[in-house]
Parts: structure tokens; C-alpha cells; sequence
């Protein structure tokens, strides 16, 4: 069923297991992500971005082809869409009238008042429809989509003050993490993390989930993190698939042909991933 996150992570904070939110772009994305969350037996989270939701038509053309894969590929297993890295209060809204289950409003950028603010008109509008919301301090390294940003550390203090101000149901601290590939090994703040998990009592999320080694995704686990957000991986794995597909078949034009590798990749990373962040039949 589609569900908003609230639940499935409260029980992964309780279960020290992580659900994995994974960024969709296309049909074939979605498709791979729902069918590797059903064998496993995974709840999961489709991540949408502004510009992946405008790529594909907008929101309401996401949650219609959600709701349609779910119905035709008999999915039974917890699903939630949800908005990521949601730029306004208008963003945010349009998205929850359009039927996602969950937003992220990432104020992260703004004054500290403001970032309270902006979270808790959010929080005011998607609770009344059983939305739940997600909201960062700090900044994640890298870049996505227009979202650029050096690293700045979540300051524990000001987390534990938003989550009273404003009601999020779960909370995205940057402590050192990066969207898209590290240079080198990721340095994440743990004792940071232990500290705000603690603080707030609330599910905490790890932007950048592509290239963190296991044991550190352990450790993240370990210290309250009940949601990682990977979409680099799946983007590599499909990139490569689909290049290695036309290398090898220069005269195919078949698109499901050209793409159906790739989404058998992106499934197969998905698949690894729900079981190293300890999801399987958790269901
Ligand atoms: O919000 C999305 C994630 O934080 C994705 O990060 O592309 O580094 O896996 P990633
Ligand atoms: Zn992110």
C-alpha cells in the first residue's frame, strides 16, 4: 500500500535497520525499485526530486504511474513517494495535492528562524492529510540537481530545537555527508549523529548513501539512522548497463531493448542495498 514514512520508520529506529530511499526518474526506474522492494519483501521510499518530477511530467504524473505499477505488478509491500529535497512550502504543497505521501523541506540553506519557520507551515499542511515530513540542518556536500553546497555540520542544538518548533517526523542532520561520489573515505560525524538521535528521539536520515562503506552504514544504523538516500549508485549501474547494451549492439533501436539492462541493473543495486541496510522482510 502507499503509505507515508511515519510508521515504516519508526519501526526501522526500533528494529536498527535503515529503509532506503531511492530517487526515480522514469518508468523504468520505478519499475526496477518496486519489483526489488517486493522480492525482498522491503518497505521502501521512491525519492523524487523537483526536477525528476518535472522531467517526467510533475507530480501528478508520478503518483498516477506509481499507483499503476503498484495495481499491475500486485505490489504489497509498504511504499511511500516522496518528495525530496522539497525547495518552498509551495513546492512541498503542490506535491501533497497531487497524492505524494511524504515531503522533505529543505530550508536547510536558510537563516536558522526562517528554516523553523518554513518547516513548520509544512508540517501544519501535510499532517492534516497523514503527509509526513522530513527537514535538514546543515548542508550536504556535492551537488543535486540546483542544489549546490559546501559541507556545513547540523549543530545539535539547533536540531534539537526544530524538531520541538516544528513536529518533522524524521530528520535529516549533515554531518559530513556528500551527494554523488566521496573523494576518499566519508568523514561522518557519529558522535554528532548518537547525539541528536538521542536528543530528538526521532528517526534521523543520510543523504549521499552512495559510496559510504558498509561498516560506517552500520555504524549510522547503530546511532539512529533510520533512513539512507542512494541515487548515484543507481545511476551509475544504469548508466553502465545501457552503455555496455548499445557497445555490444550498435544496430538495436529497440528502446525496451536499449533500456531493459538498465533497469535490471538498477534493480540489482536496489536489491543489494535493502539487504545491507537490513530491510529484507521487513515488510
Ligand atoms: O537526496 C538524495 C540523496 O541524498 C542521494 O545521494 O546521490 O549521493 O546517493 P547520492
Ligand atoms: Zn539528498
Amino acid at each position: 500500500p502507499l503509505v507515508s514514512m511515519k510508521e515504516m520508520l519508526i519501526k526501522a529506529n526500533e528494529g536498527k535497520y535503515a529503509v532506503g530511499q531511492y530517487n526515480i526518474n522514469n518508468l523504468e526506474w520505478t519499475h526496477a525499485i518496486l519489483t526489488a522492494a517486493e522480492e525482498e519483501k522491503s518497505p521502501v521510499i521512491l525519492g523524487v526530486s523537483e526536477g525528476a518530477a518535472k522531467y517526467m511530467g510533475g507530480f501528478n504524473t508520478v503518483v498516477k504511474m506509481v499507483e499503476g505499477l503498484m495495481i499491475d505488478l500486485k505490489i504489497t509491500v509498504p511504499v511511500a513517494i516522496h518528495l525530496d529535497h522539497g525547495s518552498s512550502f509551495e513546492a512541498c504543497k503542490n506535491a501533497i495535492d497531487a497524492g505524494f505521501t511524504s515531503v522533505m523541506i529543505d530550508a536547510s540553506h536558510d537563516p536558522f528562524e526562517q528554516n523553523v519557520e518554513t518547516t513548520k507551515k509544512v508540517v501544519e499542511y501535510a499532517h492534516a492529510k497523514g503527509v509526513s515530513v522530513e527537514a535538514e540542518l546543515g548542508t550536504v556536500g556535492g551537488q543535486e540537481d540546483h542544489v549546490v553546497g559546501s559541507i556545513i555540520y547540523a549543530d545539535p542544538q539547533e536540531c534539537k530545537e526544530l524538531v520541538e518548533r516544528t513536529g518533522i517526523d524524521c530528520l535529516a542532520p549533515a554531518l559530513g555527508s556528500v551527494h554523488g561520489p566521496y573523494k576518499g573515505e566519508p568523514k561522518l560525524g557519529f558522535d554528532e549523529m548518537e547525539q541528536i538521535g538521542r536528543e530528538t528521539k526521532l528517526p534521523l536520515v543520510l543523504h549521499g548513501g552512495t559510496g559510504i562503506p558498509t561498516e560506517q552504514i552500520q555504524k549510522a544504523i547503530a546511532r539512529g539512522t533510520a533512513k539512507i538516500n542512494v541515487n548515484t549508485e543507481n545511476q551509475i549501474s544504469f548508466n553502465k548497463a545501457v552503455r555496455e547494451f548499445v557497445a555490444n549492439d550498435q544496430k538495436q533501436y529497440d528502446p525496451r531493448k536499449i533500456l531493459g539492462p538498465g533497469r535490471e541493473a538498477v534493480k540489482a543495486t536496489v536489491i543489494g542495498k535493502i539487504r545491507e541496510f537490513g530491510t529484507s522482510n521487513k515488510a
